[in-house]
């Protein structure tokens, strides 16, 4: 018998001694919520947060798995923290019962509860924030019983600034290639810099060791946009950790982002998952084909799930997207850790870089579905044809030959489509995506 661990298996292990393992699991998996911001912005209250719980109950989202019902910003007295205590204070308009309060009702439905706050001074809309303040802030979360934290990055003093910048395509000021370089950009890092010395890796960590300190598991979600090239540090400090400057409801926003979070997926797996930040589904103009997309790339890449938009008023046909059990069951594998990779770009040669066509087919292994999940979007602004051919697909390539056939299931409409051989083509309107479960061979 051989000693050794296959590829993959050592790879995993060596990606979990790097990473923050929590207590019971938690981070282990992408995340699955709810959150303020992209419903609300800062108009919230207790009374919108229980409504989004009672509706993720009502509407079959905790059944599906989603769990965190998360405030972001707004929350607290904006003019200052308590002058004896020095913590911060929740809001008592927004709400009455304090956080604590919200978090006891959230408990009492079976459901997680979120809170914001971000490495600086002041957060993002100008409320208070915990640098300097890492601990205090950690042990009110704690006693309130706040079971996730986002963690921003506005509102940092010059003193905390970096020494150098790092190129992150959509969100760093001066001109950009298309291939995601940054030509222009002032102070980038000498060629080896280590950026998990830079001071936003230390405002993190602070954060980080603060919430390792106190007597509850707080899933840690940091976001810093990517600025302190996150991905050589922040597995060691966060559950996850966003990649890219702020969504919008806008398809050309979703692809850019899709395509840079798209180059990262070697840095996905158990307890390590970059974010492109919160679902779009049902805000906005998008029409359901884009958001099918944006579901199913944010699903295979393995990002937290976070909705954004309003439970008490979302279409159904959203909700269907949002509960897709077969997307959902590859998210939460609980056996196979790494999301799908792209294995052909399609518009594009592969490895292209391009904010409006990023990589239109995507595969990856699944336990939990028995078999293989493959995606085939285009992304292009008329109906095109598209086509998987099992042969290309690097999970089925070996059993694949022009004649072998997979029992295949339709993710969206989960009508088993036979036994397919060699390859299965489909028309997609713009912006839309095939789904496909690929499970034996027949
Ligand atoms: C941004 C963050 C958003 C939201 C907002 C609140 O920096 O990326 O997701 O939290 O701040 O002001």
């Amino acid at each position: 018998m051989s000693h050794y661990l296959p590829l993959a298996a050592l790879l995993s292990l060596l990606s979990q001694a790097n990473a923050l393992v929590r207590p019971d699991g938690v981070g282990r998996l992408p995340a699955l919520g709810w959150n303020t911001w992209n419903a609300f912005a800062c108009d919230i209250d207790d009374s919108k947060i229980m409504t989004a719980a009672e509706e993720a109950i009502n509407l079959g989202l905790k059944d599906a798995g989603y769990q965190y019902i998360n405030i972001d910003d707004c929350w607290s007295v904006q003019s200052g923290r308590d002058p004896n205590t020095q913590r911060m204070i929740p809001d008592p308009v927004k709400f009455p019962n304090g956080i604590s309060g919200v978090a006891s009702e959230i408990h009492g439905l079976g459901l997680k509860l979120g809170i914001y706050s971000s490495a600086g001074t002041v957060t993002c809309a100008g409320y208070p924030a915990s640098l300097g303040y890492e601990k205090i802030d950690a042990e009110s979360f704690a006693e309130w019983g706040v079971d996730y934290l986002k963690y921003d990055n506005c509102g940092v003093p010059a003193s905390w600034n970096d020494q150098y910048t790092h190129c992150v395509p959509d969100n760093t000021n001066g001109a950009r290639l298309p291939n995601g370089t940054c030509p222009d950009i002032t102070n980038p890092a000498p060629p080896g810099y280590d950026w998990s010395t830079s001071r936003t890796a230390h405002r993190y960590g602070a954060m980080r060791d603060a919430l390792l300190s106190v007597n509850r598991t707080i899933l840690y979600s940091l976001c810093e946009w990517g600025q302190a090239d996150a991905k050589e540090w922040a597995n060691a400090t966060g559950n996850s950790w966003r990649t890219t400057g702020d969504i919008t409801p806008d398809w050309s926003r979703i692809a850019e982002i899709a395509n840079e979070n798209s180059f990262l997926m070697n840095y996905v797996d158990f307890w390590s998952h970059p974010d492109p930040d919160m679902l779009e589904v049902g805000n906005g103009d998008l029409t359901i084909e884009e958001n099918r997309a944006h579901f199913a790339l944010w699903a295979a890449m393995k990002s937290p799930l976070i909705i954004g938009t309003p439970l008490d008023s979302i279409r159904e046909e959203h909700v269907a997207i949002l509960k897709n059990k077969h997307l959902l069951s590859f998210h939460q594998d609980p056996v196979i850790g790494r999301p799908a990779y792209p294995y052909k770009w399609g518009y594009n040669p592969d490895w292209t870089f391009d904010p409006v066509h990023p990589a239109e087919y995507w595969s990856g292994p699944s336990s939990t579905l028995g078999g293989t999940l493959v995606l085939m979007f285009n992304f292009e602004e008329s109906a095109k044809n598209r086509t998987a051919v099992w042969s290309e697909i690097p999970e089925l390539r070996g059993s694949a030959g022009n004649h072998t056939g997979y029992h295949v299931t339709d993710a969206w409409t989960d009508k088993d489509l036979g036994c397919v051989k060699g390859e299965y083509s489909k028309t997609l309107q713009s912006h839309d995506v095939a789904a496909l479960v690929v499970g034996k061979s027949c």
